[in-house]
């Protein structure tokens, strides 16, 4: 029955919003017509980071003219508890504070003005106690979040007492911002007992679950919908539903419509990062460079909550192999409590971080046995038929031809002898070309996840609404689910309109999330759009006077052996017959499950794979350093649409880039974030955009199983900017004798400091 797809009816399309968003069209939720009678709201935030709560007082604000309430935990209605897997935070704080910026209260006022003003009014005293706020200080204490969680396979202390050389080093990676444009904001409706939540959120479903436990109603009183996100990076998967369920908490008692919309600074300060991650191991290779064995304990900053820490670090854990075959290991991970904001999902979720731990072992144990370390790699790549360290067993693995290809297409090998001729001969700038390559797992690892809805409703005119869980963040999943309808239906784009996403379309939806938007939506879109288009079938076939098998529905008509029909006629005709042109359509991935306490399983449907050359410069008087040309090679499997898929791998890139070299979110001793603006904290700018840059996405690579035959691609691709840190040590090590020590974020004082070292030698 399945038709092919893609058909190349929408190969070279752009996004969808793409002209909404350069011309200010595309509407975020502080750009809605606002309903008459809407409110605004403002947060209290706490300014201490540990203590307890010894007194409330809200007159000074109540008496601000334009106040209509100020809420605390005790006017919550329902459960003052919210977290996407944990329920263990209050929504607004109870006894205790945790951590500087936690939400105390709630004012509601005519303006935002006046909101703010009284905001700053409202009294609630705490005493304060000693916070914890130092990651190494923390692990020291054992303040955890969760329990270890442990991979191990074969004698790992017996192949690393047999290894011809054993790398004992620490990685730490740093926190990162999420910066996306739109900042976290709703707007709650209250509809006669209910509530209708617009909010910037890659998670409807956990928005519309929060609220109704919030307000201490069913979830189908509460309604979630989402036009577009202005960005999510991760950064809305679990904590857009806190600023949600405050805007609803307003909207149900005051019965009138509240926004709440924050500020830069309150985003940056209120909301988690990236987890910092720290990961103390010994790497044991052989002389030939293959690795042996590894031993690696790893922890991540989690912060006040749990949110979502104990997954990123599980998919951590699953990506300290990267591409790379190791026949004895023992991985351990935990998550360590402290009074920061709680830290939450970021592009790679956990997967870069565990990736920094293994490049690491990778460039020391290179530069140690005198491999050139692209060589290096290579040696250790995983193949056919190798078990990952949990159990599962790789196929259609990609890491070498990709490798050959990208040293090929690249010109690798001449590159670094000219580098290396180019070095000896300049005394201030030195050049450096580093590679990594990306193995990164494809499917939420808490596998009950992988599921996904959709609604297709096909009109008598013959034009389509389209609705399904996913949501748009920019990252160009609407445009691919207009193609698969297109498709799948046979007609043209324009006839296809994609409606918000909304929990009234399509219920218990999965957060867009784990670069699995396309795949999971896809395969439910499709499946709604088959059902609609068989049901069409018979009556097409009768119009045509063939078999229904014999017809097929392409460029908006459905043909037959010996004429066409228009699709809008046969739409129509469905409709005199009385045959419904409504669907829903739904999708799980077959075959993946995992078991935590085993440390085993199948976690991934998938794998994607690519590799990455990025060319640096260095100047040690002032460590500035730049990134002078890139080269990735990645794998999209077969591409749905290959504009939309180079974007993200560029973004990828350069947010990767930001992450490894540019950005550094800072703390002060009170627990305060320093950098909570773009004054403070730098992301990389048009500037910083690689000048050469070229991106190809492998040739003939359909992954069997997926929509059309294409690959995830969100996440893996942040992975490539691993390759800079690594031309960067290889320009840093051409100072002198001395080894290279570079801390990340590899900043320009980062760099400083190591160039120093290594000239001191
Ligand atoms: N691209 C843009 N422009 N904006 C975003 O917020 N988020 C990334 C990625 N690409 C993001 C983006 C993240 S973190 C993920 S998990 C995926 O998109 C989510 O979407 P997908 O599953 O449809 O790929
Ligand atoms: N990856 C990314 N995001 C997620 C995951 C995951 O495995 N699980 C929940 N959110």
């Amino acid at each position: 029955m399945s038709q092919p797809l893609p058909t190349p009816l929408h190969r070279s399309r752009s996004h969808e919003s793409a002209v909404g968003h350069v011309t200010g069209k595309a509407r975020y939720v502080d750009d809605l017509p606002e309903p008459p009678g809407l409110l605004h709201a403002a947060v209290v935030p706490s300014s201490t980071a540990k203590g307890r709560i010894v007194s409330r007082s809200a007159e000074a604000a109540r008496a601000v003219p334009g106040v209509l309430g100020v809420f605390f935990a005790d006017d919550i209605p329902g459960t003052n508890r919210i977290g996407p897997i944990v329920h263990d935070e209050p929504l607004l704080a109870e006894d205790t504070v945790s951590f500087h910026g936690q939400a105390l209260a709630l004012v509601v006022a005519e303006t935002r003005e006046a909101a703010r003003a009284a905001a700053a009014k409202v009294v609630v005293t705490v005493e304060a106690e000693t916070p914890l706020l130092d990651f190494d200080q923390a692990i020291e204490q054992g303040s955890f979040t969760t329990d270890a969680h442990v991979i191990a396979r074969g004698d790992v202390e017996a192949a690393l007492d047999g290894s011809h050389l054993v790398i004992e080093a620490e990685a730490r990676v740093g926190y990162q911002d999420h910066f996306y444009l739109e900042t976290h904001g709703a707007l709650a409706v209250p509809n006669e007992g209910g509530v209708h939540i617009t909010s910037s959120t890659q998670h409807p479903t956990e928005v519309q679950r929060e609220a109704a436990r919030i307000l201490g109603l069913p979830a189908a009183a509460v309604v979630c919908q989402v036009s577009r996100l202005g960005g999510g990076f991760g950064g809305k998967e679990s904590q857009a539903s806190p600023y949600a369920c405050m805007a609803a908490l307003a909207a149900h008692k005051l019965d009138r419509p509240v926004k709440l919309v924050l500020k830069r600074h309150e985003d940056m300060a209120w909301t988690g990062n990236r987890h910092a991650f720290l990961g103390k191991y010994r790497a044991g290779f052989d002389a030939d460079g293959r690795f042996v064995g590894f031993a690696v304990h790893i922890y991540s900053q989690g912060g006040w909550s749990t949110d979502l820490s104990g997954a990123v670090m599980d998919r951590a854990l699953f990506h300290l192999d990267n591409a790379y075959r190791i026949p004895a290991l023992r991985f351990e991970g935990r998550v360590v409590r402290t009074n920061l904001p709680s830290n939450t999902a970021f592009r790679g979720f956990g997967g870069p971080q565990g990736v920094a731990v293994v490049e690491d072992a990778m460039e020391r144990a290179a530069a140690a046995l005198g491999i050139d370390p692209v060589e290096l790699r290579r040696r250790n790549y995983y193949e056919e038929g190798d078990a990952c360290p949990y159990g599962q067993v790789l196929s259609e693995v990609r890491l070498q031809r990709i490798h050959d290809e990208l040293v090929a297409s690249s010109d690798y090998t001449a590159r670094r002898a000219a580098i290396d001729a180019f070095n000896a001969g300049s005394r201030w700038v030195k050049r450096g070309i580093g590679f990594s390559p990306v193995k990164f797992g494809i499917s939420f690892t808490a596998s009950l996840l992988n599921q996904a809805g959709a609604l297709v409703l096909v009109y008598s005119d013959g034009s389509v609404q389209l609705n399904h869980g996913g949501t748009e963040m920019g990252q160009g999943l609407y445009t691919k689910m207009l193609a698969v309808a297109a498709d799948t239906l046979g007609v043209e784009l324009d006839r296809v309109r994609h409606m918000p996403t909304a929990t009234d379309k399509v219920p218990n939806t999965s957060a867009t999330a784990a670069s699995s938007g396309t795949d999971l939506n896809g395969a439910a879109v499709r499946a709604a759009c088959e059902t609609v288009r068989e049901r069409m079938r018979p009556v097409a076939a009768d119009m045509l006077g063939c078999a229904p098998d014999a017809v097929r529905f392409a460029d908006g008509a459905c043909h037959g052996p010996s004429g066409s029909v228009p699709f809008a006629d046969v739409a129509n005709l469905c409709w005199v017959k009385q045959i419904s042109l409504s669907s829903t359509g739904y999708y799980a991935t077959p075959g993946i499950a995992y078991d935590p306490k085993a440390g085993r399983g199948t976690p991934f449907f998938y794998f994607a794979y690519g590799a990455a050359l990025t060319e640096v410069e260095v100047d040690a008087r002032t460590g500035q350093h730049g990134v002078r040309r890139v080269d990735i090679l990645h794998d999209v499997g077969d591409s749905l649409v290959p504009s939309i898929d180079r974007g993200q791998v560029e973004g990828a890139y350069v947010q990767g880039l930001g992450w490894l070299t540019v950005e550094e979110v800072i703390y002060d001793d009170a627990g305060r974030m320093v950098t909570h603006g773009p004054s403070t904290y730098k992301i990389p700018a048009v500037g910083d955009v690689p000048p050469e840059f070229y991106v190809n996405l492998l040739d003939e690579a359909p992954q069997p199983g997926v929509i059309g035959g294409s690959k995830a691609v969100g996440e893996p691709p942040f992975l490539h900017a691993f390759s800079a840190v690594a031309a960067l040590r290889h320009a840093i090590g051409a100072y002198g004798d001395g080894a290279v020590e570079l801390s990340l974020p590899a900043t320009h004082e980062a760099v400083l400091r190591a160039v120093e070292a290594v000239k001191r030698g």
